[in-house]
Parts: structure tokens; sequence; C-alpha cells
């Protein structure tokens, strides 16, 4: 029998269609003289027959996720940098032209996006529960609070800031499965004409890619206009306006707004009308995703095998959080890869959660090029082929496993 759950957003039934089998968490990065032992949970996601919504079965408890240690720095790629600067010039134009506005960040980080506010000398609060990245957003001048945004600490900051007229998250509201917490102390904060401006990976992009590492213990969810307009509406909110982002891979950015408060954009109808007819979550459409993954996996793990008996170097590009899911669902561990490359410092001279694959810094890729490299962070594929060609000059071969397993 195929397993189901309960939906965290309407509480109808969740079918699983994929299982991942146990992982670790993705951003568990570990100290090689470390002999604990490791946090392992089962990655499995399904769909909601009700509501659509795309979610895991199983939760991880945030406080093993989001703490001192969290190693992600959202400021290590240019590309990401010029977006949420441009992004933060739009919300301010758009969204806080008048007296004395309020812009709340849920999960600033190191605030990359909140940085461009504060310059701009506009009253903002960055929410942010890992206090490691959060103390290079203070370093920017940014106001951080570590604390989850939730029902009682948006309370908190209705009472002591007032309305805010502008709620953005990037990357943070498909982090969290107690939607029901957070979209509460949404309405209860934003101001009777505010906005609430939010972008994650959408599930649109992750079925025709078959990305399936976008699946780890992070994403609970995986949004689409369609689950995001239902979950929006048992909260009084309505979807006003979706634009799609070539960001990681595919993202969508929702605005969502008091019912009845705006005139939906054009863009929410024609974009539900699409989802209608590609009918992203029935049976038939997620079948042929859970198969398609499967077919790369193995493609992956062939190729790989073949490089490793041909003594070819192989090497990974990015320690992503992603990546954790790639490596323990296709069995990728040190045999097959010599190392992975990344420039944050807090991941380097430690091993990947679960394959343990040691992670080194850039230099230990220039200073001796590979036969091979995994593009492990292919959601920067652009920003990477751009800084790397020496890499091809030297007669090296990008991996690549979305949309398909191929080198390049
Ligand atoms: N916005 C950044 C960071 C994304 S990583 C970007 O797009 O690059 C997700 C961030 O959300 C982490 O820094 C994590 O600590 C934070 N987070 C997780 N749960 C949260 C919550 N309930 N409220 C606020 N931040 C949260
Ligand atoms: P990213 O794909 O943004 O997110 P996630 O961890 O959520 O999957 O992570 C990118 C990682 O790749 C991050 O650890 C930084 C690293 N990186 C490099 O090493 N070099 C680069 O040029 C870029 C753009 C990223
Ligand atoms: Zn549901």
């Amino acid at each position: 029998m195929v397993p189901t759950a309960t939906c965290r957003v309407c509480a109808g039934t969740v079918t699983e269609f994929m299982d991942f089998g146990r992982q670790p968490l993705s951003d568990a990065f570990r100290d090689p003289a470390d002999t604990s032992e490791e946090f392992f949970y089962r990655l499995a996601v399904g769909a909601c027959a009700d509501c659509e919504m795309v979610q895991m079965m199983e939760e991880v408890p945030r406080e093993r996720m989001f703490h001192e240690g969290y190693p992600y720095y959202s400021s290590g790629s240019s590309v990401m940098r010029d977006h949420f600067r441009s992004t933060a010039q739009k919300l301010l134009a758009e969204h806080a032209a008048g007296d004395d506005p309020f812009v709340v960040e849920l999960g600033c980080n190191d605030g990359v996006m909140l940085e461009t506010v504060a310059r701009a000398g506009v009253r903002h609060l960055g929410m942010e529960p890992s206090t490691g990245v959060s103390e290079v957003a203070r370093d920017k001048g940014v106001r951080v609070r570590n604390a989850f945004f939730e029902k009682a600490t948006a309370l908190r900051i209705r009472e002591e800031d007032g309305p805010a007229d502008v709620v953005y998250a990037a990357n943070t509201f498909c982090h969290i499965p107690y939607v029901d917490s957070v979209l509460e102390g949404i309405t209860a904060l934003l101001a009777p004409g505010g906005v609430f401006v939010f972008e994650d990976p959408y599930f649109g992009d992750v079925s025709e890619k078959a990305s399936f590492d976008q699946f780890y213990d992070e994403h609970f969810f995986l949004f689409t206009a369609t689950s995001v307009r239902n979950m929006a509406r048992r909260f009084g909110l309505e979807l006003v306006d979706v634009e799609r982002l070539p960001t990681h891979g595919g993202e969508l950015r929702y605005t969502l707004a008091r019912e009845g408060s705006r005139t939906p954009a054009p863009a929410v109808g024609a974009l539900l009308a699409e989802e209608d007819k590609r009918a992203l979550t029935s049976p038939e459409v997620l079948s042929s995703f859970t198969r398609r993954v499967g077919e790369n996996r193995e493609r992956l793990v062939e190729e790989l095998r073949s490089l490793r008996d041909q003594g070819r170097r192989v090497v990974g590009y990015g320690a992503t959080a992603k990546s954790a899911t790639v490596l323990n669902f296709c069995g990728i561990g040190p045999d097959l890869l010599e190392f992975i490359c990344d420039t944050t410092p807090a991941k380097q001279g430690r091993l990947t959660p679960g394959s343990h694959v040691m992670v080194r810094d850039h230099g230990a890729f220039t200073d001796s090029y590979p036969d091979y490299a995994l593009l492990l962070a292919w959601n920067h594929a652009e920003e990477i082929m751009a800084k790397e060609t020496g890499f091809r000059d030297a007669g090296g071969r990008w991996l690549r496993y979305v949309p398909d397993v191929r080198t390049t």
C-alpha cells in the first residue's frame, strides 16, 4: 500500500510519490574528528489530494536545521547578490512608498536583501534564527532579531514596531511546515493594504527538469500557484501576483494580499490555467517524475563508476544542501568523488553529511584541475561557467544530472 500522511495545510490526505530513503541533515557538514552518531530521517514526498500541496511525509525539528552553525551564506553567489539588490529596490518602489514604511523579512540570513533596505534608511526587521549568519547581517547595518517567525513572534513585532507594509521571504517559507502559525502571524502583522511576497523553488520546474535534489530536509514544501492559492484562501489571503524567476533552477515569486484588497494580476489566472493543463500533481505526472528520477540516478552512478574504472579524476563542484540528496540517494561517496570544492569557509575541511566526501576550498579545484567536475551547484551554472573557462580550456569536462545525465 502507498503510504499516506496528513496534509500540513488542509489536513487532507497526502499520498507519497517518491521515497529517497534515509537521509542526513543536508547542511550538517561534519568535522572529520567527530565520531558521534549522525542524525538520519526518512525523506519521502507526497501530494495532497485536496489542496495539491507537495510536501514531505515526515518533518525534521527546526532547531536541528537552523542554529548557530548553519553554514549557508546567501551572499556566496554574485548573481544572487544582484538578484536581491534589485529585489530590494523593487519592494521599496512598489510596496514601501508611504511615510515611514516598514519592511519585515523572514530568513534574512547574512543580510543580502535587507542591506539595500537599510542603506535606503527604511525601517526594517530581519527575523533569523540562525545566529551565525545573522552576525554578518548585523555587520552590514541590518536590524535582526534571532527568532523563528511564527504567530507569537509576529505579534511581538506588531506590538513594538506597528504594522508592516511588506513581509518578504526568499527560500524560507518553503522551509516552514507550521504554515498556520506563520500565516496567522502575517495577517496580524500586515497593514490593511500590505503584502506578503515570497519566492521559492517551483514544483513546475522541478517536475519538468526532474530536479529531485530540490527535495531535502529544509524544503518541506514545493509550491505551485495552485497550492499557494488554495493555502492562502484558508487565511483570508488572496494570490494577487505571480512572477517566474530564473534563480535556483526556476522559482516563483508569489504576492499575497488580504482577500478583495487588490485586483489579481492577469499572470495569476494564466499560470493557474497552465498548471491545470499540466496536471502537476496527477498520479500520472507524479509517477513519470518518479520514473525519470530513478533512471537519472542509475545513469549518474553508471557514469561515475565508469570514470573511476578508467582512472579519471572526478570532483564535485559546490557543496550544496541539494547535493546531500543526490549523494545519499545515489550512494556517491569518496570512492567516486575525490572531494567537493566550495567557497564557503564554514563548509571547508568538513565532510558532506552522510556521504562523507571532503569539502575543500576553490583553490583545490583550480590548482590541479580534475578530468571531470560533477556540477552539484547546477542552479548557479551560468555564473560558474563564466568564471571557470580555464577548466574547459585545460580539457576538463562538466558532468551534469539536471535535467538529465550528460557531460559537456
Ligand atoms: N533568504 C535567504 C536565505 C535562505 S536560507 C536566501 O534566499 O538566500 C533559509 C533561512 O531561513 C535560513 O537562514 C534559516 O535560518 C531561516 N529560517 C528558517 N525558519 C525560519 C523562520 N521560521 N523564521 C525566520 N527565518 C527562518
Ligand atoms: P545553493 O545552490 O545556493 O543552495 P543550497 O545549499 O540550498 O542547495 O548553494 C551553493 C553552494 O555552492 C554554496 O555552498 C556556495 C557554493 N558555490 C561555490 O562554491 N562557488 C560558486 O561559484 C557558487 C556560485 C557557489
Ligand atoms: Zn492539503
